[in-house]
């Protein structure tokens, strides 16, 4: 089967190749991938900005086999894909070939709280990922996905999808409450698109007036050039006559956090995602104090978030924003595309074409 394997690092480092289908084994299924939608992280994994780069194990192994922390690179990247289930191995039930479907990123964790254990098997970090034609996952991992959408948008959702979806779970969001979100990237335009549906005010902070005005047309209530207005945490208090966000995806990280905190709101929660800006934070403590902030992290999602994500996507009839299709050969330009983020929205690779 043709897949991608990175074995240095650097996007240089994404070959095409061609190796053995897998196996599926007990409580797994194969699935043919049809389309894969690129996370932060996976550019992050490809750029070894997320730890260093190991060996890579036997090609056509369904594990690379090494813990997280000691990250290593996946033989197959790409935490997100879509498919169809072609076979299935012993022990699995309630899943028919021919099935449509997406795995979740953390494949062995499928709800409740998340443990230690749920870390060493990351689909596309840990575990071979989506960028091959077959891939044998958990069927304990699977989520259907809804008819109205189609591959290309079913691969957005595992990753990004959750991760907002849980975002507005935590923060309450309910009709009236105000919901930040940093840059108009995939996380932000899900956020976006959940928050809308729940009757909130979403503001919206970007570095570029073009890409406020794509989110505006999309339902965003305020957009903030954050270069053009680098205290953006006064202005979203402005916007709100003091009281602030009620929820704020803090998708950036070291360079945003401070005023993320200045830009909340009384009893409101900073949900702790991404690192694009900075792994490191310098915060003011006082007013996480004074404000009762609730200060969340989150780490994607179980099977289980996965699920209630793509329920609430067929309930709201809410379509991904694609921003644009790569081929399979084009799989370097668009990581390239992502590295240079003038995207909104997600950047997916169909394996169709
Ligand atoms: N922990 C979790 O559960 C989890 C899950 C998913 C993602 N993440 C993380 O969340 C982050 C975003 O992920 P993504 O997939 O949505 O990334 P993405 O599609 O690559 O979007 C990143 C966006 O961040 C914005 N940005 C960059 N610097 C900024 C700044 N200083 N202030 C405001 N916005 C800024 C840019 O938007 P503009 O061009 O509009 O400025 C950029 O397009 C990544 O760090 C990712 O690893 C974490």
């Amino acid at each position: 089967m043709k897949a991608i394997h990175l074995s240095t690092a650097g996007i240089d480092g994404l070959k095409i190749c061609d190796i053995s289908r897998p196996q599926p084994g007990y409580g797994e299924v194969l699935i043919r991938q049809h389309a894969v939608s690129l996370n932060y992280l996976d550019l992050a994994l490809a750029t070894g900005k997320f730890g260093a780069v190991s060996q890579p194990v036997i090609p056509g192994a369904d594990s690379a086999g090494e813990i997280f922390g000691a990250v290593s690179q996946p033989v197959i990247p790409g935490a997100d894909s879509a498919g169809e289930i072609v076979e299935s191995g012993e022990g699995v039930e309630g899943w028919q070939i021919g099935e449509r479907v997406v795995p979740g990123m953390m494949s062995h964790w499928h709800a409740g709280a998340i443990r230690s254990e749920h870390h060493q098997t990351l689909r596309g970090v840990t575990t071979n990922g989506g960028l091959a034609e077959y891939a044998v996952v958990p069927a304990k991992s699977l989520v259907r996905i809804p008819d109205f959408l189609n591959w290309q948008q079913a691969a957005t959702l595992p990753i990004a999808a959750t991760t907002a979806w849980n975002a507005i779970v935590r923060g309450k969001i309910q009709p009236g409450s105000t919901v930040l979100l940093l840059g108009t990237g995939g996380v932000s335009l899900f956020a976006l698109q959940y928050a809308k549906a729940a009757g909130a005010r979403v503001i919206i902070i970007s570095s570029s007036d073009e890409k406020l005005d794509r989110v505006k047309a999309l339902g965003a209530d305020d957009g903030i050039n954050y270069h053009e207005v680098p205290e953006w945490d006064q202005r979203v208090l402005k916007l709100t006559e003091g009281h602030g966000a009620d929820l704020v995806l803090e998708s950036v990280g070291g360079s945003t956090f401070a005023k993320s905190i200045n830009a909340a709101a009384h009893n409101g929660t900073i949900f702790v995602i991404g690192f694009v800006g900075g792994a490191e934070v310098s915060m003011p403590v006082l007013p996480v104090m004074q404000k009762k902030l609730n200060i969340v992290g989150n780490n994607t999602g179980s099977t289980s978030d996965l699920r209630a994500a793509v329920r609430a996507i067929e309930t709201s009839t809410i379509y991904p924003v694609i921003d644009r299709i790569f081929t399979f050969a084009d799989t370097r330009k668009a990581y390239r595309y992502l590295e240079a983020a003038g995207h909104i929205g997600k950047v997916v690779i169909s394996l169709d074409a």
